[in-house]
């Protein structure tokens, strides 16, 4: 088959898959399901106390200081960083010297990690990570280049690779690399990827720092993780991104919980459809630990305005206004009837971003050698 269709049936299939996802996220919820997790979320949080310590001195610091470093809106911090890198830097390390922040460690192992991919928001995530691939693939160089950033244990990679590999029989090339900060995710990851026969390569950096060539990449993804890096910090993994994406053909596809979603709201859309698998005490017990998790991220971006999580209207009006980036498309899921646990987007960098990139683009090739570079 040529390219041309088998570009326009992967992207028929991920549209079909899309609908029917979406369909299963917006049936109602039983109200004997409602009850059920209401009554164990208050059990295990209110009743047994699990809820999370926050260290009321150090949130209350982070209060106090945190405007006197930074703007509040992000768009004003990226201006000011772009403006700037090397002072916006500094104050960055002098807040986080005053207010260290708090890193949620977020372990992605397989066995747990299971029972909430099968979730259907969770896979609408891979159909978002997949329609982005498709949407330059066609105009991309050879070899099309791909990141997944924040990795864990590689899964959304490997929807790349597997698109890639479908749409490559005559061999133009592709290369696939995940990165994640937690080198027990990465080990994990190389692992159970190259046991399946896959060529992905992982490897550990923090997302503020993208070991690559400026214009090198043709795709950029990053699931669910991007809110897990501290407020202040954001204005970095941003250009970042735009910076390593090749001009005009650069995609990037951000998902993030939406800031709205309470852990209970979250539970219950995933009931909506999951609950078989839920109510398996095996995996209530390995759903426990993703529950701390997600309970001590509430929290903390409640309690600390370094944590505080960015709306996707303000990433998608900052890249828009700031980095002059074309916004491509915004997703929100579940689409109707009850909270949106997810929100998506992608967007392409052009000849103009490069130009408001300008500045950190010389900043950040001038430090190339504080840490090892890709050779591509
Ligand atoms: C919720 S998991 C998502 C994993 C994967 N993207 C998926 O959806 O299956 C979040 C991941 O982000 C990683 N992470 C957190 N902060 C990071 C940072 N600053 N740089 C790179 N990865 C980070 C965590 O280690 C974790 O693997």
């Amino acid at each position: 088959m040529k390219t041309e269709e088998t570009l326009s049936t992967l992207r028929k299939q991920a549209e079909q898959t899309m609908e029917s996802l979406h369909r299963q996220l917006n049936q109602p919820l039983r109200f004997i399901q409602k009850a059920v997790v209401d009554g164990l979320s208050t059990l295990y949080f209110d009743i047994l106390g699990k809820k999370p310590k926050i260290d009321e001195e150090a949130a209350r610091l982070a209060r106090e200081n945190f405007s006197r470093y930074f703007p509040e809106s992000l768009e004003e911090m990226l201006s000011q960083f772009l403006a700037d890198p090397e002072e916006y830097q500094q104050k960055v390390v002098a807040f986080e010297k005053t207010c260290p922040p708090v890193f949620v460690d977020f372990p992605t192992n397989p066995s747990y990690y299971r029972v909430i991919t099968s979730d259907p928001s969770r896979r609408l995530q891979e159909v978002l990570t997949r329609l982005a691939l498709l949407a330059n693939y066609a105009d991309a160089g050879a070899p099309y280049r791909a990141l997944d950033v924040g990795t864990g244990f590689g899964r959304l990679a490997r929807v790349m690779e597997e698109t890639l590999a479908a749409l490559d029989p005559e061999g133009k090339g592709y290369r696939v690399y995940g990165m994640d900060i937690l080198e027990s995710n990465i080990a994990e990851a190389k692992q159970l990827n190259h046991s399946l026969g896959s060529r992905i390569r992982f490897f550990t950096r923090d997302m503020n720092r993208i070991p690559f060539p400026s214009d090198s990449l043709n795709l950029v993804n990053i699931t669910d993780a991007s809110y897990l890096n501290f407020r202040q910090r954001r204005p970095f993994y941003l250009a970042e991104i735009a910076r390593v994406l090749t001009p005009n053909r650069g995609v990037c596809c951000i998902t993030n919980p939406n800031e709205n979603t309470t852990l209970k709201e979250y539970n219950y859309v995933m009931m909506r459809t999951n609950y078989r698998t839920y109510l398996n005490p095996l995996n209530i017990l390995k759903a426990t630990v993703l529950g701390k998790c997600s309970l001590y991220i509430d929290a903390l971006s409640k309690a600390r305005p370094d944590w505080a999580l960015t709306t996707t209207a303000d990433m998608t009006n900052t890249l828009s206004r700031i980095l002059k980036v074309d916004i491509i498309d915004i997703h929100n899921w579940p689409k109707k009837g009850g909270p949106a646990i997810y929100s998506g987007f992608t967007f392409a960098v052009n000849a103009e971003t490069k130009k408001q990139l300008a500045r950190y683009t010389e900043f950040r090739e001038s430090h190339k050698a504080d840490d090892e570079w890709f050779d591509l």
